[in-house]
């Protein structure tokens, strides 16, 4: 693989041209003796966490694609070691710094020389007169850090694999919600499908069987927000809206089947009927596509028998494809074979269904249910729509074809969050949630902070947009669990029975996770901006106690050279749960949120030393 080349490159870089950064590892070689057990804990993190972060990715993974916050990633549970003591007062350590490159001449001694490392292992490694070096495959686990060779043959060294994505410079309950244009929610691993049905993604992170997890449809329609805005109106071309009668572009299979312009009785509005087999073996009433470029479609469509409409496309190999939403409760499958793949509308028959599609991802998704991530990205590409097809009897009306439907899938989201809240004006999450085994768990039906909060903002906003005060009330309904603790099926913690917390996972006991818990504040300020009366002083008094708690709490998540996830070696006694670099990113980019809202000096000082540390800046030491 390239990886493997690409390590033999900089191992060979490392040693043929001493002008590399990366010689400062070896400065560390020249020791005293009296240090007899450094107590450098080797972190033996083997892949999981940086698998997916691997150099070449760099970037792709901070807010992006596949760290969201939310799912929070899966956890491992690391075992807790007995900590022997620090050997604070001993000797001070010798380090030789190197300020000048050497100069490196071929004829130069470069010998085999092994490395002992803490008394634990032997490296083997190379020695240039005064000089050693260690093999980046040594350093680049050791130390947990990044690098690779570029086309100039320079090693880029970076001591942390994501990127801080700052806001916009001014914030209200309709702007970009963070730098969310740089989610992609429905291409991560774990979202098996956006659903025809509903329209919002479908997870199988803690469950195979596939289930909605609100924090997951908020982000779905916020990065959709923040797309749209980014974005703007989309494109768009109106395939059909029936507001002529000369309906002759539309292909009949048979002598039986027919299209015309009729009345819509519910809606009075001018649609268009049709009445043909609703069986997929038959062609169905095809309109042929001549635009190349548009790969979303929308349409509002009504059946009254078993209909379909589907879509013909092409992909990059020039094979087609046929995309058919069916009345199904099955949410997607795949006829690899037939080239056929399924998503199922439910069961709505004789009612208006609005589907708004992004073909790509659907195409995508569609392949996934069969084959690896890696043959599906390049050769399978949805190239472009040729044809629509339509199977059953019904009615059609505003088919349009456009370049997004990020506002589409913005309601969507929004939608949803209305259709499934619950009495206690919860998102209940109906899987069980391990943060640690046997000590921080939730069983199904628990409610998260985060979740409250992320639906929030997405209400808030869908209220500014449309005036429509169901998304309002939801919102508003949603802040009763805040003023619920944990122990009574509520989000809120107490830290130190003191500074009210709200948890992402109330777990018993708390593990004070920050990102989930700032998410929520972003959420309560959103709806203290849009909210009017009782709702509005709830919002500003839930929001202001937990800006008071993470004033006053946000340095203990610091730990000089990065930060903590949680803080469940307080609440729990386990052992610090440091916080990967993507979730360090999502840490800044919060505060850097929360600065534009809140001029408070620690968010400032904060922001400061955390960007530092990504470039490997740690705090002083004694
Ligand atoms: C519609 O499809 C379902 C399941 O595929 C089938 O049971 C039912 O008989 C069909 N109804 C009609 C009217 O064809
Ligand atoms: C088609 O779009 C128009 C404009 O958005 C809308 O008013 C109308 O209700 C839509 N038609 C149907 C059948 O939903």
């Amino acid at each position: 693989m390239r990886f493997s080349r690409v390590l033999n490159l900089v191992m060979m870089v490392g040693l043929m041209s001493c002008l590399l950064t990366i010689c400062l590892w070896s400065t560390c070689t020249v020791r005293t003796s009296a240090i007899k057990e450094a107590q450098v804990e080797m972190v033996k993190r083997d892949e999981p966490s940086f698998v997916h972060t691997e150099y070449h990715k760099r970037g792709t993974n901070s807010i992006g694609t596949n760290n969201g916050d939310e799912e929070g990633g899966e956890e491992e549970e690391e075992e807790e070691k007995e900590e022997e003591e620090a050997t604070e007062e001993a000797e001070d350590r010798k380090t030789k710094v190197i300020g000048k490159s050497l100069k490196f001449s071929p004829q130069s001694d470069l010998n085999d020389i092994d490395c002992n490392i803490n008394g634990e292992k032997t490296v083997k490694c190379k020695k240039v007169k005064d000089e050693v070096y260690l093999p980046w495959s040594f350093v680049k686990p050791y130390f947990e850090v990044f690098g690779e060779v570029d086309e100039d043959d320079t090693f880029n060294f970076h001591h942390a694999n994501s990127i801080v994505h700052p806001p916009q410079p001014t914030y209200g309950a309709g702007s970009m919600f963070m730098a969310f244009d740089h989610y992609t929610v429905e291409t991560r691993d774990r979202v098996k499908c956006v659903t025809a049905s509903e329209g919002v993604p479908i997870t199988t992170q803690w469950d195979s069987k596939g289930y909605h997890y609100p924090i997951q449809v908020a982000q779905y329609g916020l990065s959709h927000h923040a797309k749209h805005l980014i974005n703007g109106e989309p494109e768009a071309l109106v395939l059909e809206d029936a507001q002529s009668s000369d309906l002759s572009r539309w292909i009949m299979p048979d002598r039986k089947s027919k299209v015309n312009v009729a009345t819509d009785p519910e809606t009075e509005m001018q649609v268009m009927e049709f009445v043909t087999s609703d069986s997929l073996q038959t062609k169905g009433i095809v309109l042929p596509v001549t635009e190349r470029n548009l790969k979303c479609f929308k349409v509002d469509i009504k059946f009254s028998t078993n209909g379909s409409i589907s879509i013909l496309g092409e992909l990059s190999n020039g094979e087609k494809i046929k995309i058919h939403f069916i009345f199904s409760r099955d949410d997607i499958s795949l006829d690899l074979k037939g080239g056929n793949i399924y998503y199922g509308m439910g069961e709505r028959r004789n009612e208006w269904i609005h589907l708004a599609r992004q073909l790509i991802f659907d195409v995508m998704k569609g392949f996934l249910q069969k084959i690896k991530m890696e043959r599906v990205k390049d050769p399978l590409w949805f190239k472009r729509i040729l044809e629509v097809r339509v199977h059953g009897h019904g009615w059609l009306d505003n088919l349009t074809l456009t370049n997004h439907v990020h506002l589409d899938q913005f309601f969507d989201s929004a939608n949803w969050l209305v259709r499934h809240q619950d009495d206690r004006g919860g998102w209940p999450i109906m899987v069980t949630r391990r943060l640690v085994t046997g000590v921080l768990e939730l069983a199904p039906g628990w409610y998260s902070a985060m979740g409250q909060g992320q639906a929030m903002s997405v209400l808030a906003r869908a209220f500014t947009l449309t005036k429509d005060r169901t998304y309002l009330d939801a919102a508003v309904k949603a802040l009763k669990l805040f003023e619920v603790d944990s122990a009574q099926g509520g989000v809120r913690a107490k830290f130190m029975g003191q500074l009210d917390w709200y948890e992402e996972y109330p777990t018993i006991p708390s593990s004070f996770v920050l990102n989930g818990f700032i998410f929520s504040l972003l959420g309560l300020y959103d709806l203290k901006l849009v909210a009017d009366g009782e709702g509005k002083e709830t919002a500003e008094r839930i929001y202001n106690s937990g800006m008071t708690s993470l004033r006053t709490n946000i340095g203990m998540y610091d730990t000089g050279q990065g930060t903590l996830y949680d803080l469940r070696h307080i609440s729990a006694g386990l052992a610090p749960n440091r916080a990967r670099w993507d979730y360090h990113t999502t840490h800044i980019n919060q505060i850097l949120q929360l600065m534009v809202i809140d001029d408070s000096e620690i968010f400032k000082t904060v922001a400061h030393r955390w960007i530092g540390y990504l470039k490997g800046h740690r705090s002083r030491h004694n």
